[in-house]
């Protein structure tokens, strides 16, 4: 699903940012570009990444299943 349509940035790929140690929208921003444009993707984009956290804390494979 996309998180960010003026950027193309999926929920996977902000997974994939957690993974590679991504903690904060900022740090998204800058791996990803996410905000960057029009901004609506904020609460979304940190919303992604706080569920991608959790699914590392458990460690579990929780990817989303749609891209
Ligand atoms: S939807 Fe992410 S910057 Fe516009």
């Amino acid at each position: 699903m996309y998180v960010c349509v003026c950027k193309a940035v999926t929920d996977r790929q902000i997974h994939q940012a957690a993974r590679d140690g991504a903690r904060t929208l900022g740090d998204l921003r800058r791996q990803l570009g996410v905000t960057t444009d029009c901004g609506r993707c904020a609460s979304c984009a940190h919303a992604c990444l706080k569920e991608a956290r959790q699914c590392d804390a458990h460690g579990a494979a929780c990817l989303p299943l749609a891209a």
